[in-house]
């Protein structure tokens, strides 16, 4: 009898939490705290499920009530979609089920708010039924366990989490072996540094076994950053280069750089409007700063001018010495390209 059920069975009686003011409670206050625990955590719950249940405890008064009072009761725990659906679920319990909270799965999947795991939930911990659960601390239990990789967000891998899930549920203890599977999630198998060393089923756990404990559950795929790119016009003047001060919005706001183009054309477009000629021009190589959101890729064009035009005097425009220029407010790349120039001035 060394199963993962019942390891954990056998671990929730002496490890698990007992104190929930749920559990063991009527089926009412199972589905209340399981909506409520949905996308908030124990600890913020337990205040305002006892508030909503001391105002309606029972489906009978919460079908009574107005939306109005019930979202005002839900008040301060956020998502307030919960809060409506669960007034609509109640005045369909009533209407249709004549005020007894339907006790067969199908039925309690349909009712508002309600998704496999959470109608699982219910069956398993208020009326002892075999159903396997699978909310978010289960999948990251269960994709170390099973060594399942792939984000389990995807269909395939939560094909597999579901069959996984459903292929451990013991025959009996159904209700301890759930808050169990919870419990172990939110304090041993926890998403940073779980404590694999307090852990029942460590003997068989596969991400344990193989040392990758810290690559499963596999992360979402990040979304491809878009590319972009931009000129840098490195416009000098014996050792002096002319920098602008960016607008306080956007990128680099505030700090001094070069003039920026979308491409080569509007650079010389803009050089031969401000009547600049140059004496030598050279192009540098392209290298590419990453932002958060995408990736920027820059060409710096390097254009000794023959003569200082009048346009440097314009405000928010500035010649600086390069070795002035490195001690200015300057984003990194344009610190790593002055750094290049007073290099090869010197
Ligand atoms: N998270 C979701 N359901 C829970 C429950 N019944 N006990 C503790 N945490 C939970
Ligand atoms: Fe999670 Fe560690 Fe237990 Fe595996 S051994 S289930 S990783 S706590």
């Amino acid at each position: 009898m060394d199963s993962f059920a019942s390891r954990l069975i056998r671990w929730q009686r002496q490890h698990g939490r007992h104190d929930l003011p749920w559990q063991g409670a009527d089926v009412y206050r199972v589905w209340l705290s399981e909506i409520m625990l949905q996308q908030t955590q124990v600890a913020t719950v337990i205040p305002y499920y006892q508030r909503f249940v001391a105002s309606f405890p029972n489906v009978a008064a919460l079908a009574a009530a107005s939306e109005e009072q019930v979202l005002t009761r839900w008040s301060g725990i956020g998502y307030y979609a919960r809060g409506r659906n669960l007034h609509r679920a109640a005045r369909i319990i009533v209407e249709r089920h004549r005020g007894k909270f339907p006790r067969q799965f199908e039925q309690i999947l349909e009712l508002p708010g309600i998704g496999r795991s959470t109608a699982a939930a219910i069956c398993a911990l208020a009326f002892h039924k075999r159903r396997a659960i699978l909310d978010g601390n289960v999948r990251r239990v269960l994709a170390r366990y099973c060594g399942i990789t792939g984000w389990t967000g995807k269909k395939d891998e939560e094909d597999k989490l579901w069959q996984q899930a459903e292929a451990l549920l013991p025959q009996r203890d159904v209700a301890t072996y759930t808050q169990a599977l919870m419990d172990l999630g939110a304090t041993v198998c926890t998403r940073s540094r779980p404590k694999c060393g307090e852990c029942p089923v460590q003997a068989g756990c596969v991400a344990f076994n193989t040392g990758r404990i810290n690559e499963l559950p596999t992360p979402r795929p990040k979304k491809a950053v878009p590319e972009r790119h931009a000129i840098f016009l490195l416009l000098m003047h014996g050792n002096d280069i002319l920098l602008e001060k960016r607008p306080g919005s956007g990128i680099w706001g505030g700090l001094w750089c070069p003039p920026q183009f979308d491409d080569e054309a509007a650079a010389r477009d803009w050089f031969v409007r401000n009547g600049m000629t140059a004496s030598h021009g050279e192009r540098l190589e392209t290298f590419t700063h990453a932002f958060t959101h995408f990736r920027l890729h820059i060409t710096p064009l390097k254009i000794q001018l023959s003569h200082k035009p009048l346009r440097a005097a314009q405000p928010g425009s500035v010649w600086l010495d390069v070795e002035e220029a490195l001690r200015a407010a300057i984003p990194t790349p344009v610190r790593s390209l002055l750094k290049y120039l007073h290099r090869r001035v010197q």
